[in-house]
Protein backbone atom coordinates (compact mmCIF):
# COMPACT_ATOMS: atom_id res chain seq x y z
CA UNK A 1 0.00 0.00 0.00
CA UNK A 2 2.93 2.63 0.90
CA UNK A 3 4.61 3.01 -1.98
CA UNK A 4 7.55 5.54 -3.64
CA UNK A 5 4.64 7.78 -4.38
CA UNK A 6 1.83 6.90 -1.65
CA UNK A 7 3.43 8.08 1.51
CA UNK A 8 1.07 9.52 3.63
CA UNK A 9 -2.51 7.29 4.16
CA UNK A 10 -5.28 7.15 6.51
CA UNK A 11 -7.67 4.59 7.48
CA UNK A 12 -11.13 5.50 8.09
CA UNK A 13 -14.08 3.36 9.11
CA UNK A 14 -17.36 3.84 6.71
CA UNK A 15 -19.65 2.31 8.62
CA UNK A 16 -20.96 2.72 12.28
CA UNK A 17 -17.44 1.76 14.01
CA UNK A 18 -15.69 -1.61 14.76
CA UNK A 19 -15.21 -2.66 10.94
CA UNK A 20 -11.80 -3.90 11.59
CA UNK A 21 -10.04 -0.86 11.23
CA UNK A 22 -7.55 -2.57 14.44
CA UNK A 23 -6.80 -5.00 11.66
CA UNK A 24 -5.78 -3.61 8.82
CA UNK A 25 -3.89 -0.93 10.42
CA UNK A 26 -1.52 -3.61 11.87
CA UNK A 27 -1.02 -5.33 8.54
CA UNK A 28 -0.34 -1.75 6.99
CA UNK A 29 1.89 -0.88 9.95
CA UNK A 30 4.43 -3.02 9.02
CA UNK A 31 5.85 -1.04 6.45
CA UNK A 32 5.22 2.53 8.40
CA UNK A 33 7.63 4.99 10.28
CA UNK A 34 4.76 6.74 11.88
CA UNK A 35 1.03 5.78 13.05
CA UNK A 36 -1.12 8.45 14.28
CA UNK A 37 -4.49 8.56 16.06
CA UNK A 38 -6.64 12.01 15.01
CA UNK A 39 -9.98 11.96 16.61
CA UNK A 40 -12.28 10.07 18.91
CA UNK A 41 -10.22 8.79 22.43
CA UNK A 42 -10.56 6.32 24.72
CA UNK A 43 -14.44 4.93 23.13
CA UNK A 44 -12.46 3.34 20.91
CA UNK A 45 -11.75 -0.51 20.86
CA UNK A 46 -9.32 -1.72 18.00
CA UNK A 47 -8.37 -5.47 18.24
CA UNK A 48 -5.26 -6.54 16.91
CA UNK A 49 -4.64 -10.26 16.56
CA UNK A 50 -1.14 -11.82 16.59
CA UNK A 51 -0.28 -15.79 17.00
CA UNK A 52 -2.70 -16.48 19.70
CA UNK A 53 -2.66 -13.47 21.62
CA UNK A 54 -5.60 -10.14 20.78
CA UNK A 55 -5.28 -7.19 22.45
CA UNK A 56 -7.54 -4.36 22.72
CA UNK A 57 -5.93 -0.89 21.78
CA UNK A 58 -8.31 2.43 23.28
CA UNK A 59 -6.46 5.18 23.08
CA UNK A 60 -2.72 4.17 21.76
CA UNK A 61 -2.39 3.92 17.73
CA UNK A 62 -2.12 -0.03 16.71
CA UNK A 63 0.93 0.73 15.07
CA UNK A 64 2.31 0.54 18.73
CA UNK A 65 2.47 -3.53 18.42
CA UNK A 66 5.28 -3.19 15.18
CA UNK A 67 8.75 -2.78 16.46
CA UNK A 68 10.54 0.66 15.59
CA UNK A 69 6.63 2.38 14.25
CA UNK A 70 6.74 5.94 16.40
CA UNK A 71 3.19 6.63 17.36
CA UNK A 72 1.22 9.67 18.26
CA UNK A 73 -1.93 10.55 19.80
CA UNK A 74 -2.62 13.89 17.70
CA UNK A 75 -4.49 17.25 19.03
CA UNK A 76 -7.63 16.02 17.40
CA UNK A 77 -7.90 13.36 20.46
CA UNK A 78 -9.94 13.90 23.67
CA UNK A 79 -7.37 11.97 25.97
CA UNK A 80 -8.12 10.38 29.60
CA UNK A 81 -4.51 10.13 30.86
CA UNK A 82 -5.38 7.37 33.29
CA UNK A 83 -6.16 4.96 30.69
CA UNK A 84 -3.59 5.66 28.54
CA UNK A 85 -1.13 5.04 30.99
CA UNK A 86 -2.98 1.98 32.01
CA UNK A 87 -3.13 0.81 28.39
CA UNK A 88 0.94 1.92 28.48
CA UNK A 89 1.54 -0.28 31.25
CA UNK A 90 0.17 -3.30 30.12
CA UNK A 91 2.05 -3.45 27.34
CA UNK A 92 5.10 -3.01 28.60
CA UNK A 93 4.13 -5.96 31.07
CA UNK A 94 3.88 -7.89 28.11
CA UNK A 95 7.34 -7.04 26.21
CA UNK A 96 6.25 -4.39 23.76
CA UNK A 97 8.48 -1.15 23.89
CA UNK A 98 6.63 2.22 24.34
CA UNK A 99 9.34 4.20 25.44
CA UNK A 100 11.06 6.85 22.97
CA UNK A 101 8.28 6.06 20.62
CA UNK A 102 4.69 7.58 21.63
CA UNK A 103 3.76 10.83 21.78
CA UNK A 104 0.56 12.70 22.89
CA UNK A 105 -0.22 16.00 20.82
CA UNK A 106 0.55 19.31 24.31
CA UNK A 107 -2.70 20.29 21.88
CA UNK A 108 -4.82 17.34 22.91
CA UNK A 109 -7.61 17.83 25.14
CA UNK A 110 -8.18 15.38 28.56
CA UNK A 111 -10.84 13.67 29.49
CA UNK A 112 -11.30 14.45 32.99
CA UNK A 113 -12.66 11.94 35.43
CA UNK A 114 -16.00 14.22 35.81
CA UNK A 115 -16.25 13.74 32.12
CA UNK A 116 -16.58 10.56 32.23
CA UNK A 117 -19.20 10.81 35.71
CA UNK A 118 -21.22 13.26 33.91
CA UNK A 119 -21.46 10.95 30.60
CA UNK A 120 -22.49 7.91 32.51
CA UNK A 121 -25.43 9.70 34.40
CA UNK A 122 -26.83 11.82 31.76
CA UNK A 123 -30.02 11.19 30.03
CA UNK A 124 -29.17 12.30 26.65
CA UNK A 125 -25.76 9.66 26.99
CA UNK A 126 -28.28 7.25 27.90
CA UNK A 127 -30.59 8.18 24.96
CA UNK A 128 -27.63 7.71 22.09
CA UNK A 129 -25.87 4.69 24.19
CA UNK A 130 -22.18 6.18 24.46
CA UNK A 131 -19.70 4.41 25.77
CA UNK A 132 -19.32 6.15 28.94
CA UNK A 133 -15.94 7.29 28.46
CA UNK A 134 -16.65 10.95 29.01
CA UNK A 135 -16.01 11.66 25.18
CA UNK A 136 -19.42 13.93 24.58
CA UNK A 137 -18.72 16.19 28.02
CA UNK A 138 -15.00 16.40 27.04
CA UNK A 139 -15.70 17.46 23.27
CA UNK A 140 -18.40 20.06 25.06
CA UNK A 141 -15.81 21.78 26.97
CA UNK A 142 -13.43 21.84 24.08
CA UNK A 143 -15.99 23.42 21.86
CA UNK A 144 -16.77 25.98 24.72
CA UNK A 145 -13.51 27.19 24.57
CA UNK A 146 -12.92 25.90 28.59
CA UNK A 147 -11.21 22.89 28.05
CA UNK A 148 -8.14 21.49 29.72
CA UNK A 149 -5.37 20.55 27.31
CA UNK A 150 -1.86 18.56 28.06
CA UNK A 151 -0.51 21.96 28.17
CA UNK A 152 -1.92 23.23 30.54
CA UNK A 153 -0.87 20.41 33.58
CA UNK A 154 2.74 22.80 32.83
CA UNK A 155 0.47 25.79 34.47
CA UNK A 156 -0.63 25.20 37.87
CA UNK A 157 -2.83 27.87 38.25
CA UNK A 158 -4.56 27.96 35.26
CA UNK A 159 -4.91 24.08 35.84
CA UNK A 160 -6.77 24.74 39.11
CA UNK A 161 -8.63 27.44 37.25
CA UNK A 162 -10.18 25.30 35.04
CA UNK A 163 -11.09 22.38 37.09
CA UNK A 164 -12.85 24.21 39.41
CA UNK A 165 -15.28 25.97 36.85
CA UNK A 166 -15.08 22.08 35.36
CA UNK A 167 -15.97 20.80 38.71
CA UNK A 168 -19.25 22.75 39.40
CA UNK A 169 -20.27 22.61 36.08
CA UNK A 170 -20.04 18.43 36.23
CA UNK A 171 -21.55 18.37 39.70
CA UNK A 172 -24.54 20.87 38.93
CA UNK A 173 -24.97 18.71 36.02
CA UNK A 174 -25.02 15.37 38.09
CA UNK A 175 -27.32 17.05 39.98
CA UNK A 176 -29.71 17.47 37.26
CA UNK A 177 -29.40 13.91 36.32
CA UNK A 178 -30.36 12.69 39.70
CA UNK A 179 -27.21 10.81 40.21
CA UNK A 180 -25.31 11.01 43.42
CA UNK A 181 -21.97 11.02 42.39
CA UNK A 182 -19.88 14.26 42.81
CA UNK A 183 -16.43 15.65 41.31
CA UNK A 184 -14.01 16.87 43.84
CA UNK A 185 -11.75 19.83 42.64
CA UNK A 186 -8.78 18.43 45.20
CA UNK A 187 -9.30 15.00 44.37
CA UNK A 188 -9.03 15.68 40.32
CA UNK A 189 -6.51 18.32 40.53
CA UNK A 190 -4.52 15.56 42.94
CA UNK A 191 -4.88 13.09 40.24
CA UNK A 192 -3.53 15.08 37.34
CA UNK A 193 -0.56 16.37 39.43
CA UNK A 194 0.46 12.51 39.69
CA UNK A 195 0.06 11.64 36.34
CA UNK A 196 1.72 15.43 35.00
CA UNK A 197 5.10 14.29 35.06
CA UNK A 198 4.48 10.98 33.07
CA UNK A 199 2.46 13.08 30.77
CA UNK A 200 4.66 16.14 29.95
CA UNK A 201 7.32 13.73 29.31
CA UNK A 202 6.06 12.23 25.99
CA UNK A 203 4.31 15.44 24.93
CA UNK A 204 5.04 17.10 21.89
CA UNK A 205 4.07 19.27 19.09
CA UNK A 206 2.71 16.38 17.32
CA UNK A 207 1.73 18.10 13.98
CA UNK A 208 5.38 19.80 14.27
CA UNK A 209 6.89 15.76 14.02
CA UNK A 210 4.42 14.80 11.57
CA UNK A 211 5.34 17.47 9.11
CA UNK A 212 9.11 16.64 9.45
CA UNK A 213 8.19 12.94 8.90
CA UNK A 214 6.30 13.54 5.35
CA UNK A 215 9.07 16.12 4.53
CA UNK A 216 11.52 13.65 5.28
CA UNK A 217 9.80 10.60 3.19
CA UNK A 218 8.48 8.77 6.17
CA UNK A 219 5.71 6.55 5.54
CA UNK A 220 2.79 8.17 7.87
CA UNK A 221 -0.39 6.25 8.85
CA UNK A 222 -3.05 8.07 10.21
CA UNK A 223 -5.54 5.74 11.83
CA UNK A 224 -9.37 7.05 12.33
CA UNK A 225 -11.63 5.54 14.97
CA UNK A 226 -15.37 5.02 14.80
CA UNK A 227 -17.01 5.16 11.57
CA UNK A 228 -18.19 7.69 8.77
CA UNK A 229 -21.93 7.25 9.62
CA UNK A 230 -21.33 8.45 13.67
CA UNK A 231 -19.84 11.66 12.28
CA UNK A 232 -20.77 15.08 13.90
CA UNK A 233 -21.41 15.84 10.78
CA UNK A 234 -21.92 13.19 8.42
CA UNK A 235 -23.54 10.48 10.72
CA UNK A 236 -26.55 9.54 11.76
CA UNK A 237 -26.71 13.00 14.18
CA UNK A 238 -28.19 12.84 17.17
CA UNK A 239 -26.59 9.20 17.30
CA UNK A 240 -23.27 9.98 16.57
CA UNK A 241 -19.96 10.79 18.58
CA UNK A 242 -18.49 14.01 18.92
CA UNK A 243 -15.85 14.23 16.81
CA UNK A 244 -15.52 14.49 12.93
CA UNK A 245 -14.24 10.80 12.13
CA UNK A 246 -14.20 11.31 8.83
CA UNK A 247 -11.05 11.91 6.44
CA UNK A 248 -11.60 15.73 6.45
CA UNK A 249 -10.93 15.09 11.08
CA UNK A 250 -7.61 13.37 10.02
CA UNK A 251 -6.00 16.61 8.62
CA UNK A 252 -7.33 18.89 11.50
CA UNK A 253 -7.00 15.96 14.17
CA UNK A 254 -3.15 15.62 13.20
CA UNK A 255 -2.31 19.21 12.44
CA UNK A 256 -1.46 18.60 8.58
CA UNK A 257 -2.50 19.88 5.64
CA UNK A 258 -5.10 17.58 4.23
CA UNK A 259 -2.74 18.17 0.69
CA UNK A 260 -0.67 15.85 2.47
CA UNK A 261 -3.13 12.85 2.27
CA UNK A 262 -2.42 10.41 -0.77
CA UNK A 263 -4.65 7.26 0.12
CA UNK A 264 -7.45 7.06 2.19
CA UNK A 265 -8.60 2.83 2.88
CA UNK A 266 -12.22 2.90 3.84
CA UNK A 267 -12.58 -0.34 5.78
CA UNK A 268 -15.92 -2.44 6.26
CA UNK A 269 -17.54 -5.38 7.55
CA UNK A 270 -18.96 -7.97 4.66
CA UNK A 271 -22.07 -7.27 6.66
CA UNK A 272 -23.09 -4.12 9.19
CA UNK A 273 -23.05 -3.64 12.46
CA UNK A 274 -24.18 -0.97 15.42
CA UNK A 275 -23.73 -0.76 18.82
CA UNK A 276 -25.64 1.89 20.63
CA UNK A 277 -28.91 3.54 19.60
CA UNK A 278 -29.97 4.91 16.02
CA UNK A 279 -31.38 3.91 12.96
CA UNK A 280 -30.13 0.84 11.25
CA UNK A 281 -31.93 0.53 8.11
CA UNK A 282 -30.54 -3.11 7.32
CA UNK A 283 -30.92 -4.93 10.68
CA UNK A 284 -31.49 -8.39 10.54
CA UNK A 285 -34.83 -10.49 11.90
CA UNK A 286 -34.08 -12.85 14.58
CA UNK A 287 -33.37 -15.66 14.74
CA UNK A 288 -30.91 -14.51 11.96
CA UNK A 289 -29.29 -11.67 14.01
CA UNK A 290 -28.30 -13.52 16.56
CA UNK A 291 -26.79 -16.16 14.20
CA UNK A 292 -24.68 -13.50 12.66
CA UNK A 293 -24.01 -12.07 15.75
CA UNK A 294 -22.02 -15.15 17.11
CA UNK A 295 -20.47 -16.36 13.59
CA UNK A 296 -18.91 -12.64 13.81
CA UNK A 297 -18.16 -12.71 17.55
CA UNK A 298 -20.34 -9.26 17.39
CA UNK A 299 -19.29 -7.84 21.15
CA UNK A 300 -18.14 -4.65 21.72
CA UNK A 301 -14.47 -4.38 22.00
CA UNK A 302 -14.87 -1.53 24.60
CA UNK A 303 -18.49 -1.67 26.77
CA UNK A 304 -19.00 -5.84 26.06
CA UNK A 305 -22.20 -4.77 24.51
CA UNK A 306 -23.67 -6.79 22.19
CA UNK A 307 -23.83 -5.24 18.52
CA UNK A 308 -26.51 -4.99 15.90
CA UNK A 309 -26.40 -6.56 12.97
CA UNK A 310 -27.43 -6.02 9.57
CA UNK A 311 -27.06 -7.20 5.69
CA UNK A 312 -24.57 -4.80 3.72
CA UNK A 313 -25.70 -1.17 3.33
CA UNK A 314 -24.73 -0.47 -0.25
CA UNK A 315 -26.64 3.32 0.37
CA UNK A 316 -24.17 3.47 3.72
CA UNK A 317 -20.70 2.60 1.65
CA UNK A 318 -21.84 4.67 -1.16
CA UNK A 319 -21.88 7.92 1.25
CA UNK A 320 -19.07 6.95 2.86
CA UNK A 321 -17.20 6.69 0.23
CA UNK A 322 -18.07 10.04 -1.24
CA UNK A 323 -17.93 12.21 2.16
CA UNK A 324 -14.09 10.32 2.56
CA UNK A 325 -13.10 10.68 -1.07
CA UNK A 326 -12.12 7.17 -0.48
CA UNK A 327 -9.01 5.78 -2.98
CA UNK A 328 -9.87 2.36 -1.39
CA UNK A 329 -12.31 -0.22 0.42
CA UNK A 330 -10.88 -3.10 2.71
CA UNK A 331 -13.92 -5.23 3.08
CA UNK A 332 -13.47 -7.33 6.60
CA UNK A 333 -15.34 -10.54 8.19
CA UNK A 334 -16.26 -12.14 4.66
CA UNK A 335 -15.61 -15.78 6.33
CA UNK A 336 -18.49 -14.85 9.02
CA UNK A 337 -20.77 -15.48 5.89
CA UNK A 338 -19.31 -17.98 4.94
CA UNK A 339 -22.30 -20.61 6.08
CA UNK A 340 -25.21 -18.45 4.74
CA UNK A 341 -27.37 -19.89 2.22
CA UNK A 342 -28.01 -16.68 0.99
CA UNK A 343 -27.27 -12.96 1.60
CA UNK A 344 -28.76 -9.38 0.67
CA UNK A 345 -27.20 -6.04 -0.35
CA UNK A 346 -29.04 -2.65 0.17
CA UNK A 347 -29.02 -0.60 -2.73
CA UNK A 348 -31.99 2.19 -1.56
CA UNK A 349 -34.41 3.07 0.90
CA UNK A 350 -38.33 3.32 0.10
CA UNK A 351 -39.50 5.72 2.37
CA UNK A 352 -42.75 6.89 2.25
CA UNK A 353 -43.27 5.10 -0.73
CA UNK A 354 -40.33 7.28 -2.83
CA UNK A 355 -36.70 5.44 -3.75
CA UNK A 356 -33.79 6.89 -2.03
CA UNK A 357 -30.73 5.88 -3.51
CA UNK A 358 -28.51 8.62 -1.86
CA UNK A 359 -27.75 8.49 2.36
CA UNK A 360 -30.59 10.83 3.61
CA UNK A 361 -29.89 13.61 6.42
CA UNK A 362 -32.69 13.11 8.29
CA UNK A 363 -32.94 10.32 10.99
CA UNK A 364 -36.89 9.89 10.85
CA UNK A 365 -36.48 8.88 7.63
CA UNK A 366 -33.86 6.41 8.06
CA UNK A 367 -36.11 4.91 10.93
CA UNK A 368 -39.02 4.53 8.26
CA UNK A 369 -36.65 3.75 5.71
CA UNK A 370 -36.81 0.18 4.28
CA UNK A 371 -34.35 -1.04 2.47
CA UNK A 372 -34.50 -2.34 -1.13
CA UNK A 373 -32.18 -5.57 -1.40
CA UNK A 374 -30.68 -7.80 -4.08
CA UNK A 375 -30.27 -11.48 -3.18
CA UNK A 376 -26.67 -13.15 -3.78
CA UNK A 377 -26.37 -17.15 -3.32
CA UNK A 378 -24.11 -17.94 -0.65
CA UNK A 379 -20.96 -19.79 -1.18
CA UNK A 380 -21.15 -22.15 2.01
CA UNK A 381 -17.44 -22.84 1.77
CA UNK A 382 -14.93 -21.83 4.18
CA UNK A 383 -12.68 -18.80 3.14
CA UNK A 384 -10.37 -18.55 6.04
CA UNK A 385 -7.46 -19.96 4.03
CA UNK A 386 -7.62 -18.31 1.33
CA UNK A 387 -5.10 -15.43 0.01
CA UNK A 388 -5.47 -14.97 -3.49
CA UNK A 389 -8.51 -13.29 -5.04
CA UNK A 390 -9.07 -15.76 -7.73
CA UNK A 391 -9.27 -18.52 -4.85
CA UNK A 392 -12.51 -17.22 -3.31
CA UNK A 393 -15.68 -19.15 -4.42
CA UNK A 394 -16.86 -17.30 -7.05
CA UNK A 395 -19.94 -16.88 -5.47
CA UNK A 396 -17.95 -14.53 -2.81
CA UNK A 397 -16.44 -12.49 -5.80
CA UNK A 398 -19.94 -11.79 -6.99
CA UNK A 399 -21.01 -10.66 -3.92
CA UNK A 400 -17.75 -8.36 -3.26
CA UNK A 401 -18.51 -7.02 -7.27
CA UNK A 402 -21.56 -5.57 -6.87
CA UNK A 403 -19.97 -3.85 -3.60
CA UNK A 404 -17.13 -2.78 -5.43
CA UNK A 405 -19.58 -1.20 -8.09
CA UNK A 406 -22.20 -0.17 -5.98
CA UNK A 407 -19.85 1.98 -3.96
CA UNK A 408 -17.39 2.88 -6.84
CA UNK A 409 -14.58 1.99 -4.86
CA UNK A 410 -11.82 -0.78 -5.36
CA UNK A 411 -11.22 -3.27 -3.19
CA UNK A 412 -8.10 -3.23 -2.01
CA UNK A 413 -8.19 -6.01 0.53
CA UNK A 414 -10.43 -8.80 1.70
CA UNK A 415 -10.14 -9.84 5.25
CA UNK A 416 -10.76 -13.89 6.14
CA UNK A 417 -10.16 -14.14 9.60
CA UNK A 418 -8.71 -12.12 12.94
CA UNK A 419 -5.52 -12.78 12.38
CA UNK A 420 -2.81 -10.75 10.86
CA UNK A 421 -1.90 -13.14 7.74
CA UNK A 422 -5.47 -13.53 6.72
CA UNK A 423 -5.91 -10.95 4.27
CA UNK A 424 -6.10 -11.08 0.52
CA UNK A 425 -4.94 -8.17 -1.18
CA UNK A 426 -2.54 -4.86 -0.50
CA UNK A 427 -2.89 -3.20 -3.93
CA UNK A 428 -6.01 -1.43 -5.39
CA UNK A 429 -8.41 -3.45 -7.11
CA UNK A 430 -6.49 -6.80 -6.19
P1 LIG B 1 -12.22 -1.66 14.96
O1 LIG B 1 -12.81 -0.89 16.09
O2 LIG B 1 -12.63 -1.13 13.63
O3 LIG B 1 -10.73 -1.81 15.07
O4 LIG B 1 -12.84 -3.12 15.06
P2 LIG B 1 -12.98 -4.00 16.41
O5 LIG B 1 -11.66 -4.50 16.80
O6 LIG B 1 -13.79 -3.26 17.41
O7 LIG B 1 -13.93 -5.15 15.88
C1 LIG B 1 -13.57 -5.97 14.82
C2 LIG B 1 -13.59 -7.42 15.30
O8 LIG B 1 -13.58 -8.26 14.18
C3 LIG B 1 -12.40 -7.80 16.14
O9 LIG B 1 -12.77 -8.75 17.09
C4 LIG B 1 -11.43 -8.42 15.11
O10 LIG B 1 -10.55 -9.37 15.68
C5 LIG B 1 -12.42 -9.09 14.20
N1 LIG B 1 -12.00 -9.21 12.80
C6 LIG B 1 -11.34 -8.29 12.03
N2 LIG B 1 -11.22 -8.75 10.76
C7 LIG B 1 -11.82 -9.96 10.74
C8 LIG B 1 -12.06 -10.92 9.72
O11 LIG B 1 -11.70 -10.74 8.56
N3 LIG B 1 -12.71 -12.06 10.08
C9 LIG B 1 -13.15 -12.29 11.34
N4 LIG B 1 -13.79 -13.43 11.60
N5 LIG B 1 -12.95 -11.40 12.33
C10 LIG B 1 -12.30 -10.25 12.02
P1 LIG C 1 -14.19 1.98 17.21
O1 LIG C 1 -13.04 2.94 17.01
C1 LIG C 1 -18.51 1.47 17.54
C2 LIG C 1 -20.75 4.71 19.45
C3 LIG C 1 -21.42 4.44 20.79
C4 LIG C 1 -22.62 5.37 20.69
C5 LIG C 1 -22.04 6.58 19.95
C6 LIG C 1 -21.61 7.73 20.86
O2 LIG C 1 -13.86 0.80 18.03
O3 LIG C 1 -14.83 1.65 15.90
P2 LIG C 1 -19.50 8.06 22.48
O4 LIG C 1 -19.05 7.27 23.66
O5 LIG C 1 -18.52 8.15 21.38
O6 LIG C 1 -20.06 9.40 22.85
O7 LIG C 1 -20.78 7.23 21.91
O8 LIG C 1 -20.92 6.09 19.22
N1 LIG C 1 -19.30 4.42 19.39
C7 LIG C 1 -18.77 3.38 18.75
N2 LIG C 1 -19.35 2.36 18.10
N3 LIG C 1 -17.17 1.57 17.56
C8 LIG C 1 -16.57 2.61 18.18
O9 LIG C 1 -15.24 2.84 18.11
C9 LIG C 1 -17.37 3.56 18.85
N4 LIG C 1 -17.11 4.66 19.58
C10 LIG C 1 -18.31 5.19 19.89
O10 LIG C 1 -21.80 3.10 20.92
O11 LIG C 1 -23.60 4.81 19.87
MG1 LIG D 1 -13.93 -1.21 17.84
Amino acid sequence: MFDATTRTLVVVGAQWGDEGKGKLVDVLAEKADWVVRYQGGANAGHTVHIGNKSRVLHQIPSGILHEGVRCAIGNGVVMDPETLFHEIDKLVADGIDVEGRLYVSERAHLVMAYHKLVDKASASSKAIGTTGRGIGPAYEDKVARRGVRVLDLRSPDRLRELVTAGVARANWSLERSGSSERASVDDTIAALNTLAPRLLGIAEDVGLCVHRAIKSGAAVLLEGAQGSLLDIDHGTYPYVTSSNTTVGGAATGVGISPMCIQYALGVVKAYTTRVGNGPLPTELDEPLQSEVRALGNEFGATTGRARRCGWFDGVVVRYAARVNGLTGLAVTKLDVLDTLEQLAICTGYRVDGELHVEFPADVGMLERAEPVYEWFEGWQRPTQDVRQLEDLPSAARAYLDRIEALCETPIAFVSVGTRRDQIIGGHAGV
